[in-house]
């Protein structure tokens, strides 16, 4: 190990160290062990007992040395080969290069994987019996404008098919939650989202305080499928495992209610194609419903519809209950969770 004398020698550094030595420089190990493959000490053995050595955040060394026994154990079972590791060199980069700020190619790479599906299941697991979460996904922004329940969220002349959501937010005993606040925001008829036209008007989207017995509804568009974007890298590595880009339609949801946990949720239509191949794994079968179609006149001027506005012949009628766990119950599932793991 190298003295800080050492150190400041220029026979033995060069001007690099000398320069960092004015700052701070990592601490110095002796190399003892030889590291080799098929032998009883490997370079990942040696990572990882560096790190031990050296990092400072338990939680760092946590991650990324599980990270490096995962990645090594990767190029063990497959071989992989030097060109294979620098097309994956590659590809990474073109990600870098290719990401803007409306278009994240290594959130999508997570997307793709099933990676960012997982994270979100391991983060907010639910109680038997609650409504799945899915992710909110990239097109959720926090200052929607308050609707009152029963209004449109769509503007006049949106494009696509009208539809009357309601529902329910209940307790897990069945019960209406009072004060529950419903952040809804979907793609119209197109598949496409307010903020991907031009210009800022705000469409499709609406906070919503439901009533006393948790009860809300609004009248809106029938959403429809869409592509997450796949001009990138990503999109090249979905065609080449012979997937599609196309997400199911559906509509996002946020829902939040004191004493209850969050609920961040999309519900998908039985009808829409693309449900057991969805391109970032989060439709989920629980949250797929069966949406009906109302002929009726009347009913639709008694679901908030003004008339002559519906000028399809139907009206989509899509119902879903929300099931939300309190915070209580919340804390004891992850506690019952731990417990069974250790
Ligand atoms: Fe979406």
């Amino acid at each position: 190990m190298a003295s800080e004398k050492q150190m400041k020698d220029p026979v033995r550094v060069g001007v690099a160290i000398r320069a960092q030595l004015e700052n701070e420089i990592p601490k110095d190990l002796p190399l003892e062990k030889d590291f080799r493959e098929e032998t009883g000490y490997t370079v990942t053995d040696h990572v990882q007992e560096l790190h031990k050595s050296l990092a400072k955040d338990p939680r760092t060394l946590q991650l990324i040395n599980a990270l490096v026994s995962r990645l090594h154990g990767f190029a063990r079972e497959t071989l992989l080969t030097h060109a294979e590791w620098t097309k994956v060199v590659e590809f990474l980069t073109r990600c870098g290069k290719e990401s803007t700020d409306y278009k994240n190619e290594f959130v999508l790479l997570s997307d793709i994987m099933g990676f960012s599906a997982l994270v979100d299941e391991l983060n907010h697991p639910k109680p038997a019996g609650c409504t799945d979460s899915c992710e909110a996904g990239p097109f959720y922004y926090p200052n929607a404008p308050e609707i009152p329940s029963g209004a449109s969220l769509a503007k006049a002349g949106t494009t696509g098919e009208p539809m009357f959501f309601y529902g329910t937010i209940k307790d897990t005993k069945g019960r209406g939650i009072k004060g529950a606040k419903v952040d809804v925001w979907q793609a119209d008829g197109d598949g496409i989202y307010d903020v991907q036209y031009p210009g800022t008007e705000v469409n499709d989207r609406g906070k919503i305080l439901a009533e006393d017995d948790g009860t809300f509804c609004y009248c809106g568009i029938l959403p429809t499928a869409y592509p997450i974007p796949s001009d990138g890298p990503s999109g090249e590595l979905l065609r080449a495992l012979g997937r599609h880009p196309h997400r199911a339609a559906h509509i996002h949801f946020l829902l939040a209610a004191p004493g209850f946990d969050d609920l961040t949720t999309a519900l998908y239509p039985a009808h829409s194609p693309f449900l057991g191949t969805d391109p970032v794994f989060a439709t989920r079968k629980s949250l797929i419903c069966q949406v009906t179609e109302e002929r009726n006149p009347k009913r639709w001027e008694e679901m908030g519809f003004k008339q002559g506005e519906v000028k399809t012949g139907r009206v989509w009628v899509w119902k879903y209950d929300f099931i939300l766990p309190s915070t209580e119950e919340v804390q004891q599932f992850h506690r019952r969770r731990r417990a069974a793991k250790l």
